[in-house]
Formats: C-alpha cells, sequence, structure tokens
C-alpha cells in the first residue's frame, strides 16, 4: 500500500479524506497533486478556496473540499501549522470523524486508538463469528468496544494499518481463506458463515 509507515499527520489526514470518496488507484493520483501544489498544511491553508476546488474536481462530495480547507485554516490558526495529537482535538476537526481521527492519532502519534473501517469489520465479524448487523446502533458500539479490545497497544499504528491491509488483501469481501494464517480460529471458516458475514440491517 502506497501509504505505509507515513507519519506526517497532514499527509494521513489528506490520504485518508480523499480516500474516503474513491478507490485506491483514483484516489491516489488526486493525493499527488496536492501534496504537490501544497506540500504542508500551511500552503493548503493559505491557497484560494478556488484553486483548492479546482484541484479536487472529479472527487465530488464538495461538502469534504469545504471541510479540508476550514480544518487546514484551523490547523495553521489554532495549532501553529502542526495537527494536535490528541484524539479528541483531531476528533473535533470539521470532516474528521471516528476512523480518521483513529488513523492520525495511531499513525502519527502512537495513541491507542483502534480504527473501524469496512475492511475492519468484515475481519472482526468473521474472525469472531459475530452476526450482529455492522450498521445497527448496538452492533456499531460492540464492534468498536472489540476493535479497542484487539488493539495491541504496543504498536497501535502498526496494528491498525495490519488488520486493514489483511481486510484488503485476504479477508475480503470474497476471502482468500485457504491462504489465510488465521484459518484455524476464525470461527465464520469453521462454522461455514464466511458467506453471511459481515450481516447488514440494510442491504
Ligand atoms: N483505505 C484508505 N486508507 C487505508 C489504509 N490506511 N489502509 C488500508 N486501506 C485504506
Ligand atoms: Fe477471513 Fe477466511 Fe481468514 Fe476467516 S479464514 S479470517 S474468513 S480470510
Amino acid at each position: 500500500m502506497p501509504w505505509k509507515g507515513e507519519k506526517d499527520a497532514y499527509k494521513v489526514w489528506l490520504s485518508e479524506i480523499i480516500l474516503q470518496q474513491t478507490r485506491v488507484e483514483q484516489g491516489w493520483n488526486y493525493y499527488e497533486k496536492f501534496i504537490q501544489q501544497y506540500p504542508t498544511v500551511i500552503q493548503l491553508a493559505n491557497a484560494k478556496d478556488e484553486a483548492v476546488f479546482k484541484l479536487w474536481e472529479g472527487l465530488g462530495y464538495y461538502t469534504r473540499c469545504r471541510n479540508l480547507l476550514h480544518t487546514a485554516r484551523v490547523v495553521r490558526d489554532n495549532y501553529n501549522g502542526r495537527f494536535p495529537s490528541d484524539y479528541n482535538a483531531i476528533l473535533n476537526l470539521k470532516g474528521i470523524g471516528n476512523y480518521t481521527a483513529a488513523a492520525i492519532a495511531s499513525f502519527c502519534f502512537n495513541q491507542p486508538y483502534a480504527v473501524v473501517d469496512g475492511n475492519v469489520l468484515r475481519v472482526l465479524s468473521r474472525f469472531f463469528g459475530i452476526e450482529n448487523p455492522i450498521d445497527s446502533t448496538e452492533g456499531k458500539k460492540l464492534f468498536s468496544k472489540l476493535a479497542q479490545e484487539c488493539l495491541d497497544a504496543a504498536g497501535p499504528g502498526e496494528y491498525n494499518q495490519s488488520i486493514m491491509d489483511f481486510g484488503a488483501t485476504v479477508c475480503k469481501p470474497v476471502p482468500v481463506c485457504r491462504q489465510c494464517p488465521l484459518q484455524k480460529n476464525c470461527i465464520a471458516f469453521n462454522t461455514n458463515k464466511v458467506g453471511i458475514l459481515p450481516v447488514k440491517e440494510k442491504s
């Protein structure tokens, strides 16, 4: 994965925001254009709105581009151009939800916050054989609690990146169980439920 080991919070933030609405192959080109044009968050903050919107063209979801600019300016003005390392401070920035806050906190600042995205939900639901819908209110609570319990506090960034990569390459929507190192202990595999997990309330 191209973002592997990135510790610069600006770069992690920018790539995660862009990749929220596009696949990696397309999104990465946008990411590289942004970094080339605006190598630091201060340069992005100082940009003209129109220039940034122009660069964003084709990605859609223009509210996210607004939020991007807003947050860049908050980081410039309130945090001396450096992203905060505190999870709740990160979470308070516009356009940043639990997933992105945990990604920044763990990858860049080694803080023990588990990321929960589609990859993680798929892996956890299958490995632990959990049939609660991942998009239900209790399901969301249950899976974030479980994700947090599984997190390796000694290396939260590496752990988070590993479980997402595992979901993207092995425990894919159509998984490669034959080559999976977790097969022996995987409840879905051992109970023939790989095909029905994860369960969704709304399909
Ligand atoms: N998709 C978007 N960001 C990702 C990441 N950090 N790891 C794996 N897949 C991702
Ligand atoms: Fe996923 Fe299959 Fe591995 Fe279980 S055995 S974790 S379902 S890839």
